[in-house]
């Protein structure tokens, strides 16, 4: 697909977030990470759910989100693991928050992925680095292994995609990208950026993008949502197509139901 002068020229001219807003943010997201009702839709808060079904809802939607991923993971033929262990592949994951959608090192082992979790708040990193070392040292003979460890960085998405050699991140190495619940966080402007820089990566490695999160087409009364901004498919294909310059498709599909909401699962490539 040929890119139109206005969104090349979007792509180059989109700037890192401050310094001060970024520390700004990640303070906003530090509160938010603590409670229990984090991330739950404020209309079911609002209503009076316990802290209890809160987190043993979120728990289930992240049993989800990492059962699609995992099956994407498992499915690897000897050829990807062969590939990635000469290139030092990564499996990058954005947004930690609570851990509900942590619990697949193993499968990213046995993947030849290294992981590395990006999270803009150092509450969400913290426990994010105890839960993933304690998954790691109970795989047998990690010890051997320590290369594929997975490594939590406290980034900024948007940033670290427009300029990834200040956040380490090389993107040529990245096979695959994993976002639940991450896209709607983010301003309009910067989950245009995010989306179109994800396309270039995924141009770049040849890989797979996983998007899980509340779709539009399936929660039109949910549009105005103070807290999750809802995006369209078409809004999500055409901005990674934009980033890859090819028209990018949906391989697979899964959707789930978190209260209210049909929640949907997307591997893009
Ligand atoms: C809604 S939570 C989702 C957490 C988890 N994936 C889940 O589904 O339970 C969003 C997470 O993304 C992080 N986050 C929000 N905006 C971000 C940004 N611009 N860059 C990096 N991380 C961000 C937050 O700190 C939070 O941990």
């Amino acid at each position: 697909m040929e890119l139109s002068l206005s969104t090349s020229l979007k792509i180059e001219q989109a700037g890192t977030l401050s310094v001060s807003y970024t520390k700004r943010l990640g303070r906003i997201w530090d509160a938010r990470v603590e409670s229990p009702f984090a991330f739950v839709p404020s209309k079911i808060v609002e209503s009076g759910i316990s802290p209890e079904s809160a987190i043993g809802a979120s728990r289930e939607l992240g049993e989800f989100a990492q059962n699609f991923l995992k099956d994407i993971l498992n499915s690897s033929t000897d050829a990807d693991r062969q590939r990635r262990k000469s290139k030092s592949n990564k499996i990058v994951a954005v947004g930690c928050g609570r851990g509900y959608d942590l619990h697949w090192v193993e499968e990213a082992i046995r993947a030849h992925l290294r992981t590395i979790w990006l999270d803009v708040s150092d509450v969400a990193c913290q426990a994010a680095i105890t839960d993933l070392n304690s998954q790691f040292d109970q795989i047998p003979n990690s010890s051997s292994l320590v290369h594929l460890r997975p490594l939590v960085m406290k980034a900024e998405i948007r940033s670290a995609l427009v300029d990834p050699e200040s956040a380490g991140l090389d993107l040529g190495s990245v096979e695959i990208w994993y976002l639940c619940r991450v896209l709607g966080c983010l301003s309009a402007r910067s989950a245009e950026i995010v989306l179109q820089y994800l396309g270039r990566s995924l141009a770049l490695c040849n890989g797979s993008i996983i998007i899980v999160g509340a779709l539009l087409d399936d929660n039109e009364k949910y549009s105005g949502s103070k807290n999750s901004r809802l995006m369209s498919l078409k809004y999500i294909l055409k901005h990674l197509s934009s980033g890859s310059r090819y028209d990018v498709e949906v391989v697979k599909k899964e959707s789930y139901r978190y209260f209210d909401k049909i929640v949907t699962a997307l591997c893009i490539r």
